[in-house]
């Protein structure tokens, strides 16, 4: 099996390796039905949170708990660790390896989990970075596609929402585009088109994708709804165009009657109004088990950067 030590981006990731975290991940879900594991034993993981989060930290938490490890934890890192005091994202990273045997990073800023991974000699797991990538939740999501659908060659998918802000979305796309046959749709409000950056890879990698407007006409051809949440935190004083973009795409039910009987409803969570509570009970509406995902792969992370 190969060595997993960062994770860091999405492109990092190559067939054969996302099927061995898979794999792993299918091992530990059966590992949780068994009440856990202590196989980490004693291992310690400090998680670095500077931007609020409830599912990817408490599933990291939980997953190094259920394996037998510790956890350390600063949330509100900003203004309670020793950032609020100036010191530089490097040298706590060189400070907290010293403590820990894995660190897990969420920040505000693109490329923080890079210049982390720069100088830690523990393995560094990005949780986020700005609206720069989140990795672990690609991973999740496709594990979910795989499980939900049955396939991932061949997939088509439709990215809705803030696709210019949403890290999410981003990683998902370099993720899919691993896989043969993909076609992306983008669905976005004007002021939050997915980026060049992102459209050029695609290209670069033939993979299919297309910018759409109508997002009712989409649904009827896809095997999945990726839905997104408008990132107001990204918006700054551009109170208008978050009023703009806002609501914009909703998924009613009248979206779940375009969308086939086999397709999905995901969303990386948290929602506010652009999935319609009535979605909910639907069984196509995959994202609280996609959710619960997160707790497998992070488990299959830990164990594979611990070498466990
Ligand atoms: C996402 C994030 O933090 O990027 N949440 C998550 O980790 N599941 C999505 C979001 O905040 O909208």
């Amino acid at each position: 099996m190969d060595r997993l030590f960062h994770v860091v981006e999405a492109q990092q990731f190559d067939r054969s390796l996302l099927a061995d975290i898979f794999s792993v991940t299918k091992e530990m879900e059966e590992v949780v039905s068994r009440y856990g594991s202590n196989i980490l034993n004693r291992r310690i993981m400090a998680t670095l949170f500077y931007e609020p989060s409830t599912r990817t930290r408490l599933s990291f938490e939980s997953a190094m708990h259920r394996l037998g490890g510790e956890v350390m934890t600063t949330e509100s890192a900003q203004e309670f660790s020793s950032a609020a005091k100036g010191e530089t994202l490097e040298d706590t990273i060189r400070i907290v390896e010293g403590y820990a045997d894995v660190i897990v990073l969420r920040h505000f800023q693109s490329g923080a989990a890079r210049r982390a991974a720069d100088v830690a000699s523990v393995p560094i797991l990005n949780a986020g970075d700005g609206p720069g990538q989140h990795p672990t939740q690609a991973l999740l999501d496709v594990y979910t596609i795989q499980k939900e659908i049955g396939r991932l060659d061949g997939i088509s998918v439709a990215m809705v929402g803030d696709l210019a802000n949403g890290r999410t979305v981003r990683s998902l796309a370099y993720l899919l585009a691993k896989y043969d046959d993909v076609t992306l749709y983008f669905v976005a409000p004007d002021v939050v088109r997915m980026k060049e950056d992102i459209k050029d890879y695609l290209r670069r990698h033939r993979v299919r994708f297309q910018e759409e407007k109508d997002l009712l006409d989409v649904s009827r051809k896809v095997d999945v709804i990726y839905q997104t949440r408008i990132q107001r935190e990204r918006f700054g004083d551009r109170i208008e165009d978050y009023e703009q973009a806002r609501g914009r795409y909703v998924v009613d039910m009248q979206v779940m009657e375009a969308l086939s009987e086999q397709a999905r409803v995901m969303h990386p969570l948290p929602r506010v109004d652009e999935i319609a509570p009535e979605v909910d009970p639907d069984p196509r509406a995959a994202y609280f088990r996609q959710a619960h995902n997160g707790l497998y792969i992070r488990m299959a992370l830990l164990r594979m950067v611990l070498e466990a």
